[in-house]
């Protein structure tokens, strides 16, 4: 069997940090190389081989594939919802440009595989509110939505074209303590943990009754993971996978919280998220991926809440 040397591009992020620490305990520390345009972050240090790279210097990139022996680079640099809307243009050309590089380079060097995330952001208004399921009417309305669509077709041309074993996850908003979250319309999950513990209140950006899909980082590294250990003839979907665990609003975390803190308040004043998560569905059909290789979550609103609070702490 030939030995992986894995590319983690976009280690510092939210996914990133996790993703890089569980693939090194599967592959070896000295096997996966952690990369990214930030510093590298501090849970990281000393744990494996990390270069400072920009993903869009595609010459860059592909002298480290080659003088690192890369045989799969899992590419996690993008720019999220609420910061895309931001900077449309910003958002649209590094989520294009760095799957593209990513893209021709393993088709050129002969790479394994390739992970790539896409996400519920795909979906639109006209989508399925509920359920939403795998294959439906996809018209995305912010420019994260667009980029993640035209993402899994790229996907799915070069593995159809050029045979690239490049697979894909429709991740809902996660949820994490270890690295913070960069810049998604889901944050407001991550941020009200930490503000529960320290202020005892949070302000959130959405509304009450806001239904997202959501789960918890320890069932998106494994879904992540089982993904791109199944055989590639269960792989039957090479756009993305829609991905589920648990939906939950604004209100109903605030619930499970004041379980723990009694004396928690929430309080509400929506900005221009809003008008994002009103686009999205507020839940997701992931049967396919169920199916095909045999996604299950482990985690629903009250078993993460108990696993976020007592880690904060
Ligand atoms: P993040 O913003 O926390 O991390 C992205 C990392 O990419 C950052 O550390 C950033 O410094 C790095 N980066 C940015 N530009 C770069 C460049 N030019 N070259 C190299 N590195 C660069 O994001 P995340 O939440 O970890 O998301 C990772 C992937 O998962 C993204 O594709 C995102 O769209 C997708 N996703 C995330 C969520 C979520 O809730 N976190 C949900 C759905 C999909
Ligand atoms: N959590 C992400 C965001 O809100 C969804 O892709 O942007």
């Amino acid at each position: 069997m030939q030995k992986e040397k894995i590319l983690v591009i976009g280690a510092s992020g939210q996914i990133g940090v996790e993703l890089t620490l569980a693939l090194r305990k599967i592959y070896g520390n000295s096997n996966v190389i952690a990369s990214d345009l930030r510093e590298e972050n501090p849970l990281l240090h000393g744990s494996g081989p990390y270069v400072s790279m920009d993903v869009m210097n595609k010459e860059m990139l592909h002298v480290q594939v080659i003088r690192q022996g890369i045989t799969q680079i899992y590419l996690l640099a993008a720019i999220l919802s609420a910061t895309g809307e931001k900077n449309p243009s910003l958002a649209w050309n590094l989520n294009m440009q760095s799957l593209l590089n990513v893209l021709d380079i393993a088709k050129e060097e002969k790479l394994t595989k390739v992970y790539w995330p896409s996400s519920i952001a795909v979906f639109g208004p006209t989508s399925p509110r509920q359920n939403c399921p795998q294959k439906t009417i996809i018209e995305p309305t912010t420019v994260y939505g667009i980029s993640k669509y035209a993402g899994e077709f790229w996907c799915n041309y070069y593995f159809n074209k050029y045979g690239v074993d490049v697979r894909s996850l429709r991740y809902p908003g996660l949820i994490s303590y270890k690295s913070a979250p960069g810049g998604g319309t889901t944050d407001y999950a991550v941020e009200i943990y930490l503000e529960a513990l320290e202020e005892k209140k949070y302000e959130c950006f959405l509304e009450e009754d806001t239904y997202l899909p959501m789960m918890y980082m320890p069932d998106a590294i494994r879904a992540t993971i089982e993904l791109m250990e199944a055989p590639k003839e269960k792989i039957n979907i090479r756009t993305s996978y829609n991905l589920s665990a648990m939906s939950f609003s604004p209100k109903e975390i605030s619930a499970e919280i004041k379980k723990h803190i009694p004396e928690f308040e929430m309080s509400y004043k929506p900005d221009y998220r809003q008008q994002i998560a009103n686009s999205w569905p507020q839940s997701i059909d992931a049967a396919v991926a169920a199916a095909d290789w045999g996604w299950k979550p482990e985690y629903d609103l009250g078993k993460m809440t108990e696993d976020m609070l007592e880690n904060l702490r």
